[in-house]
């Protein structure tokens, strides 16, 4: 199964000029990801505890003052690492991990900072393929499993290799959509700093 989803992202979402191994590249970052599918034009990849979503992060803001849309910069050994954007959070320096084959959950996540990992997620071996995220498998190929499951009005939650409960495929991308979709605020969002974290009173 993971094989026609894997078939059906790339065939979707990625035009055929990507496909050159030239397009494999690190981006040092800071960068955002945005998901995009079928009827998901675009959407901020936001934290909301410990875990991926993406959408519009003010749905979430009322039951968890400390969601935000996250901004990477890349770790070691490819990892991404994840600093809330224009707030003030309990997390920062979050690794996003997905997991792996040997997990039953499927779940898209943030690995705390100062935490070790363990067997059943994967924190390293992210790339992009043109501008699309992408996992490094052990083999040497790039893979993009990562699918999405709508849990509120304009939010999404973020899956890996898993369609069972009615996921779809998505594809993260490292830019933003050139009509966004009506939550996005129309000016460009700035990445938290280690100096300005940011105002979380101005996030609504
Ligand atoms: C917030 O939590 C309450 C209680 O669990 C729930 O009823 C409500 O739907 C939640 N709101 C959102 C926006 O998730
Ligand atoms: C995807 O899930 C299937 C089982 O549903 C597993 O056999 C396969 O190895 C997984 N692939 C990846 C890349 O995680
Ligand atoms: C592995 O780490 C993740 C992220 O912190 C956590 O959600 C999960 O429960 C951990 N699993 C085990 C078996 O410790
Ligand atoms: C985003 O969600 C908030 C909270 O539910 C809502 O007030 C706002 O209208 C939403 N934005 C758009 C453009 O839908
Ligand atoms: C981010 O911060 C800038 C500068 O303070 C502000 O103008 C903008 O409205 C903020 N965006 C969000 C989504 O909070």
């Amino acid at each position: 199964m993971f094989a026609v989803l894997r078939t059906s992202i790339l065939a979707a979402l990625m035009p055929a000029a990507v496909f050159g191994a030239t397009q494999r590249r690190a981006i040092d970052g800071p960068f955002e990801l945005w998901a995009y599918g079928t009827g998901i034009g675009g959407f901020p990849l936001f934290y909301s505890r410990g875990l991926a979503f993406a959408g519009n992060v003010s749905q979430f803001s009322a039951n968890d003052s400390n969601a935000a849309i996250a901004s990477f910069v890349t770790g070691p050994d490819n990892s991404w690492i994840a600093s809330p954007v224009n707030a003030t959070t309990n997390w920062n320096r979050a690794t996003l991990f997905i997991p792996s084959t040997a997990m039953e959950s499927s779940l898209v996540g943030f690995l705390p900072e100062n935490s070790g990992g363990n067997a059943s997620i994967e924190t390293t071996g992210f790339s992009f393929y043109g501008t699309t995220a992408m996992k490094i498998e052990a083999d040497g190929s790039l893979a993009s499993g990562f699918t999405g499951l709508p849990v509120s009005d304009d939010v999404i939650q973020i899956f890996w290799n898993d369609t069972s409960s009615g996921q779809v495929p998505i594809a993260l991308r490292g830019v933003a959509p050139s009509s966004p979709p009506p939550f996005i605020p129309a000016t460009q969002l700035t990445p938290a700093t280690g100096s300005n974290p940011g105002d979380a009173s101005s996030a609504s």
